[in-house]
């Protein structure tokens, strides 16, 4: 039986909470493989609003089982307050599984983050300041800590003695800080072992036996496409790979497995932090989207920026997930648009590229060739069916399907899990 990887296909903030939620209930295993609590992930069932950052979406439904994954980073405080954050909703967590594999973020990570972005002045990135880019750069060069150190005092000493050795150096005499004290992190995190021991497990093991048995798996990408550190807007990125690429490396399974590989689709644009963004919108319909939206980040409370549809980026994200079906959430945001542009193409110093440019210079130089779709004024957020959606609501779904390279099998049009068109099922 299957795999399935779910990833966001532009920006990050597609919706992708609400998709893998919607799953849980007919899934047995809700993987994150990559990430950490950069990402902020909602979900609504009923009256009830979840903000979930490092947990996965699937932790809400109580027939599956959510794990960690070793390309996850994780920040044991933050974790431990999501957790208990749940437990006193009255979400049942105890089928968590973390990956013994994974990385730790600690506070020379989120501290190195923060001053790094305030040195690179109005050259900085936008992070999260979680310490996610820190932590994998020392996973990287091999001076990461994982969860498995905390089980062996001595070993966790030498690693955390080691990473601050030269980070300490840098600290002090490049960035003007106090230098971290070793035993204070080892103390703190020495306190974390015991409560985290019942979750870890090897994960890539647990899952392979799942797959075997015949058991569904579903793994849940943070982050967006165009936020990987290799086929992302580099250097305006994140520090892994959300694409389905990442899937197989972050949890230990194989290739072989994965059946299908679902985009996240936003029916228009978002993007937080710095980088290019071709059809960002300066104008009244951003503030609109925005708005109507609810386009605010769920991590960072920042405005998100906000543009029109990009055919190129769907494109590409189908392209380098290998992506079976796109879920359109979103639609709804557009009711009351006369017409809505979508960007089928761009235009860089005169010369017109269908698919995203080879280069970050072109890319940065890129305008939008729009073609325009008749808009909708009809609520359209108690369509369960394709057929309920107005006739131009219809046609745009539709040219936005022969646009993006791969079939639109279901609409979000609301935020509750139920609010949605489920054209063709996803298992
Ligand atoms: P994620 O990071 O990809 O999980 O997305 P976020 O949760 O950061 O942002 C998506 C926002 O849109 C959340 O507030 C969701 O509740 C909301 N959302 C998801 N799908 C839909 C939809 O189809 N319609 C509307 N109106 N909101 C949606
Ligand atoms: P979800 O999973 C949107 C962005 C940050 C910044 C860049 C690098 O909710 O879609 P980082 O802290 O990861 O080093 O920041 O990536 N970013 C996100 N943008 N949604 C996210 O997650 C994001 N996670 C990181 O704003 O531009
Ligand atoms: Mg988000």
């Amino acid at each position: 039986m299957p795999a399935l990887v779910l990833v966001g296909a532009q920006w990050g903030d597609e919706g992708k909470g609400k998709a893998t939620d919607l799953l849980g209930g007919s899934v047995d295993y809700v993987v994150r493989y990559q990430g950490g609590n950069n990402a902020g992930h909602t979900v609504v069932i009923g009256d009830q609003k979840y903000a979930l950052h490092l947990l996965p979406s699937g932790i809400l439904s109580p027939e599956c089982v959510p794990v960690i994954g070793n390309g996850v980073v994780i920040d044991p405080a933050v974790l431990f307050q999501e957790l208990d954050a749940l437990i006193d909703r009255g979400v049942d967590v105890s089928k968590l599984v973390i990956s013994a594999n994974a990385h730790l973020i600690t506070p020379y990570h989120r501290t190195i983050d923060k001053v790094s972005e305030r040195f690179l002045g109005k050259n900085r990135i936008g992070t999260t300041g979680r310490g996610i880019g820190p932590t994998y750069a020392d996973k990287i060069n091999r001076i990461g800590v994982r969860v498995q150190d905390l089980f062996d005092p001595g070993i966790l000493a030498q690693k955390v003695e080691g990473a601050l050795r030269d980070r300490n150096q840098m600290l002090v005499k490049i960035y003007n800080r106090r230098a971290i004290a070793a035993e204070a992190i080892v103390e703190e995190y020495l306190g974390y072992a015991e409560r985290l021991r019942p979750y870890v497990a090897d994960t890539s093991l647990l899952l392979n036996n799942a797959l075997d048995e015949g058991k569904v798996v579903l793994l849940e990408g943070g982050q967006g496409t165009l936020l990987d550190v290799d086929h992302g807007t580099y250097p305006f990125v994140t520090s892994s790979n959300p694409t389905a690429g990442g899937a197989c490396s972050g949890s230990g399974i194989g290739p072989t497995r994965i059946t299908r590989s679902i985009g996240i689709l936003k029916a228009y644009t978002t993007r937080v932090g710095a980088g290019p963004f071709p059809t960002e919108l300066f104008d009244e319909d951003g503030e609109a989207l925005r708005r109507i939206g609810g386009e605010y980040g769920v991590t960072t409370g920042r405005d998100r920026r906000c543009g029109w549809f990009d055919a190129p980026i769907a494109r590409y994200a189908a392209r380098v997930n290998g992506l079976t079906d796109f879920f359109l959430t979103k639609l709804d945001v557009l009711t009351g648009w006369k017409q809505i542009p979508v960007c089928v193409a761009y235009e860089v110093d005169g010369v017109r590229h269908d698919e995203l440019p080879m280069t970050q210079t072109d890319f940065h130089h890129a305008k939008p060739v729009y073609e325009f779709l008749p808009g909708w004024d009809e609520d359209i957020s108690k369509a369960r069916d394709f057929a309920d959606l107005p006739d131009t609501a219809q046609a745009y779904v539709r040219r936005l399907e022969e646009l993006s390279g791969a079939p639109i099998s279901a609409i979000g049009v609301g935020q509750d899990r139920n609010a949605t068109i489920q054209i063709r099922s996803f298992l």
